[in-house]
């Protein structure tokens, strides 16, 4: 086990499960927030941000190995993604570097870094992790690139999960769409099985909850039917609709100052016809294997 760990990201959906996974197995935990310092909850808190680089000199200091889950995951301009997702994690590897005693460094990256064109969201994780690779020097890096995470906490999922066990399913995309879906608590044992590896891989992963090629709207759709108790019904969301819904939402967005998670240029990723993947990789690398199923997830309103 690596000790003396740097979190970015903590405060976030995936980072705020994290940190509670690595605290309670004792693992001395230093986290960036924006908002927080101080020593809380078992971790010391570093004030400041991705573009403060004393901030990050002060997180990496002395740390073994750093987990960078911090991102932009929404935004109305491609150059708030490029910001965050790239600078953001160049100036972390660079202090990481100078830090002098960062042996592994954990990318959380996303599936949507396989088709780059496909979003500014897709494009800057993919930039991420190649300007990372290229900074990284000695630094072992290891890329993860899970695919659409959920569970407590989460945002995006969970009223698409409400909707499913009212009975509607709202679908976007072709009929013969092929999903994957992991668990964040999986995710979490996932980050662990890393850190407790003897020698961190530099190498990329992709993961999911091992269902084999993903989901059809289909079967989600017959897994919450069986569920209920009760059919549940497909809304195909048409294209000019989709599209529609989305400029929308931009609009929206720019007049509050709110960044959107639906926008035109996330609807590529939304309608790709294949986003299913295979753990078989992160599984013989480090052992894990997920251990939370949709149907379980669903019936125990684990989300
Ligand atoms: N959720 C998914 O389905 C999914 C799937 C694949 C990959 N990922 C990746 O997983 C990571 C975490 O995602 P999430 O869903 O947990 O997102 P999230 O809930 O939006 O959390 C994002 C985290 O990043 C921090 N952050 C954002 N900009 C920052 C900046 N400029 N300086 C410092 N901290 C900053 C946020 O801090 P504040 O709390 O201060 O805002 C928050 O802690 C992201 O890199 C994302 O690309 C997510």
């Amino acid at each position: 086990m690596a000790y003396t760990v740097a979190l970015t990201g903590a405060t976030g959906f995936i980072g705020s499960v994290l940190r509670r996974h690595l605290t309670r197995a004792g693992v001395p935990l230093r986290a960036l927030s924006r908002q927080r310092d101080g020593f809380e909850d078992g971790t010391e808190w570093v004030r400041g941000t991705l573009e403060d680089e004393d901030a990050l000199a002060r997180l990496v200091a002395g740390a073994d190995a750093v987990i960078h889950c911090a991102g932009a995951v929404r935004g109305a301009a491609p150059g708030h993604f490029e910001r965050v997702n790239v600078d953001g994690s160049l100036r972390l590897i660079e202090a990481a570097r100078n830090g002098g005693r960062c042996e592994r460094f954990l990318l959380l990256s996303s599936l949507a870094a396989r088709h780059p064109h496909l979003s500014w969201y897709a494009r800057s994780k993919f930039e991420a992790e190649r300007r990372v690779g290229q900074a990284a020097g000695e630094i072992a890096v290891t890329v993860f690139r899970p695919t659409a995470v959920y569970g407590p906490g989460d945002r995006e999922m969970r009223p698409i999960f409400e909707w499913l066990l009212r009975g509607w399913l709202f679908t976007p995309g072709q009929d013969g769409a092929r999903l994957s879906l992991l668990h964040v608590e999986d995710l979490a044992c996932a980050v662990r099985k890393w850190l407790e590896s003897p020698q961190a891989p530099a190498a990329t992963y992709e993961l999911n909850d091992c269902q084999p090629d993903g989901y059809d709207w289909n079967s989600i759709a017959a897994i919450a039917a069986e569920i209920r108790g009760n059919p549940v019904r497909r809304i195909r969301v048409p294209m000019p609709l989709l599209k529609g819904l989305a400029q929308a939402n931009l609009l929206v967005s720019r007049l509050s100052g709110r960044a959107p998670m639906l926008t035109p240029a996330k609807v590529g990723e939304l309608t790709h016809p294949d986003w299913s993947c295979s753990n078989e990789a992160v599984r013989q690398a480090l052992g894990w294997e997920p251990r939370i199923v949709l149907q379980n997830a669903l019936r125990e309103h684990w989300f």
